[in-house]
């Protein structure tokens, strides 16, 4: 049985690439919790449905082969045969996913797969990342963190992620994606027992060390 590094946060914390560098540092596996919620939004598009519709997402979600492994070098994220890596992190998905993440039955759904799939990891640890991990998925894990960052901070890192599009329409995606997935979890601010790493003044580097550095004295 492995154990939970459960760490939430914003969208453009950085969570996912510092998630991804402590795994790998300390030889743990890595689950991103959004790509399995981006994979059921793709899902969801795939078969011409309407993801704000709860009833076709659920339908989705009873009829959906999701392929997510916890190697933080093998991030391919398939359903079925077809192999949903890159068309992930569409606009077209990023703007859809908030919608089928509100529906709490998909909810409950996916963190007993997040959960089955921690479990059986044959790793010592797990970095489990997301928005409910250290409050719903995860709330008993030893290690729970919150990452976060200015929101102006957030945005021109994902817009340097995103090479081409406008910072300004990047601005306002990530602001209306955190606001409507603010309305079903809270991530902006930490639970009771959460550590709150702050990445707003750290360059990469220093925000992977200061993660580490909460393992290294909760663990
Ligand atoms: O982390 P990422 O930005 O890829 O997550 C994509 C979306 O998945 C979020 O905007 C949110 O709607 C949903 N999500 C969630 N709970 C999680 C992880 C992601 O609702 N634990």
């Amino acid at each position: 049985m492995s154990d939970f590094i459960a760490i939430d946060g914003p969208a453009g914390s950085g969570k996912s690439s510092v998630s991804k560098a402590v795994a790998r540092s300390r030889g743990y596996g890595y689950l991103d919790t959004g790509a399995a919620y981006r994979a059921l939004a793709w899902h969801v598009l795939d078969r011409g449905a309407d993801t704000d519709d709860a009833d076709a997402v659920l339908a989705a979600a009873s009829d959906f082969d999701l392929r997510l492994g916890l190697d933080p070098d093998d991030r391919t994220v398939a359903v079925g045969e077809s192999d949903i890596t890159t068309a992930i992190r569409d606009p077209r998905v990023s703007d859809a996913v908030s919608g089928v993440a509100r529906v709490p039955a998909v909810r409950e759904q996916v963190n007993i797969f997040f959960r089955s799939l921690v479990a059986a990891a044959p790793y010592p640890a797990v970095v489990v990342e997301g928005r409910d991990i250290t409050t719903v998925v995860a709330p008993d894990a030893p290690v729970r963190i919150l990452l976060t960052a200015a929101p102006e901070v957030r945005a021109a890192r994902r817009a340097g992620e995103l090479a081409g599009e406008n910072a300004a329409v990047v601005a306002e995606a990530l602001h209306k994606r955190d606001a409507s997935d603010s309305a079903v979890v809270d991530f902006l601010n930490a639970a009771e027992g959460v550590e709150v790493v702050d990445s707003t003044e750290l360059d990469f580097p220093q925000t992977i060390d200061a993660v580490l550095a909460v393992i290294e004295r909760k663990q």
